[in-house]
């Protein structure tokens, strides 16, 4: 779409066109606007499993709540929110026309699952209410960055479930849809003065991790169903207290302070008070098996605990996006295996060198 109808239909984007459910000739708007179509294949002969039709679930609720994200990012740039000014109408022009694609193109994403979901006569989740930590621009940006790299981990489980359950259907739109977002990647990095390509094998990530980290932006209560019902643990989240949220580690070996609230964790309640024996963070760091290093200065304020451990970088060259854990074991053969040994979790830490601008102007 060329730029001045984008901006024309920037407000009108964010409203009328059915969003979750559009009717077919909202569709066909939602589809120009994004620069392409859903796919056309048939639905696969064999219903999938019914771990795939979980995968679907969470895929779409996450899809949803990025809509959400875009929608009111792009209304902030657009009414000059204080904090979302841009320098200059050119840029705002260019950010306003890629992000409206970019919306676009995540209803898209949300649809394809729902409509999978629907077909086999599945729950299909619809929005609900989110709330976004972000004021200004630059730190909507780096919001977008990190959840998008978690997406890109997540993505990665999914297919590998889909495998496992034989359901090959499904591989290759999210493969499709898998480099997509990491073409977004590139771009929100590139804004933030990080290389666009990250690794050179993206970091995993879990369903279970994904699902809990969704659950900050979701207003308690707000969904119009049980989020219990999609069948995914919620795990409290593990905070990184360590350079603003885990965000701009520096590339060296250090320690990173950790924080969790572990009130009510059935497995958590042995540890309470103690001095951190047996327990550890596990990291997921591009496609090496996960790996663990014990927890130190152990201090608990009631059942909530603050914890160090070391970030072994040199060794495992772990730019961009770790995803570590909260765990009460240290061995582990695959990512799927943490989930059952797991306490807190995510804790995002992202490490990354900052080019040097090669473009002044890209500088939001
Ligand atoms: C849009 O602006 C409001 C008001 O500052 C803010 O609360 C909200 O988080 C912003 N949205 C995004 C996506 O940053």
């Amino acid at each position: 779409m060329h730029l001045t109808t984008t901006l024309l239909g920037a407000v009108a984007a964010l409203g009328d066109d059915g969003f979750p459910n559009p009717n077919p000739e909202q569709l066909k708007k939602i589809q120009n606007l994004a620069d392409g179509t859903l796919s056309n294949a048939p639905p696969p002969a064999v219903a999938p499993k019914a771990s795939s039709f979980t995968a679907f679930k969470l895929i779409a609720m996450n899809e949803q709540f990025e809509v959400a994200f875009f929608t009111s990012l792009i209304k902030n740039i657009t009414d000059n929110v204080p904090g979302f000014e841009l320098p200059s109408s050119a840029k705002k022009d260019e950010l306003l026309d890629i992000l409206e694609t970019v919306l676009a193109q995540e209803k898209l994403h949300a649809i394809n699952a729902q409509k999978t979901l629907a077909k086999f006569n599945q729950p299909v989740p619809q929005p609900c209410v989110y709330q976004f930590p972000t004021t200004s621009v630059y730190d909507a940006i780096a919001l977008a960055e990190k959840f998008t790299a978690l997406v890109l981990g997540t993505l990665q489980d999914a297919s590998q479930l889909f495998a496992k359950n034989g359901d090959f259907g499904p591989v290759r739109s999210v493969a499709s849809s898998l480099g997509q977002e990491g073409e977004q990647e590139g771009f929100y990095r590139i804004l933030l003065a990080k290389k666009p390509s990250e690794k050179p094998f993206l970091t995993t990530n879990v369903a279970e991790f994904a699902f809990s980290a969704l659950q900050q932006f979701i207003v308690p209560g707000s969904c119009p169903f049980d989020v219990k019902t999609i069948g995914l643990p919620i795990f409290p989240p593990l905070q990184v207290l360590t350079a603003n949220g885990g965000a701009d580690i520096e590339t060296r070996n250090q320690y990173l302070t950790f924080k969790a609230d572990l009130t009510g964790i059935e497995a958590a309640k042995k540890f309470y008070g103690g001095d951190g024996k047996g327990l550890f963070v596990t990291y997921f760091s591009g496609q090496l098996l996960p790996f663990s290093v014990p927890v130190q200065n152990v201090k608990w304020a009631g059942e909530v605990v603050t914890f160090d451990a070391l970030l072994p970088y040199e060794e495992n060259d772990m730019d961009g996006l770790s995803v570590a854990s909260l765990t009460t074991a240290d061995k582990f053969a695959a990512p799927g295996e943490v989930v059952g040994a797991t306490l807190a979790a995510p804790g995002l830490v992202q490490v990354d060198d900052r080019t040097k601008a090669w473009d002044q102007n890209l500088k939001i």
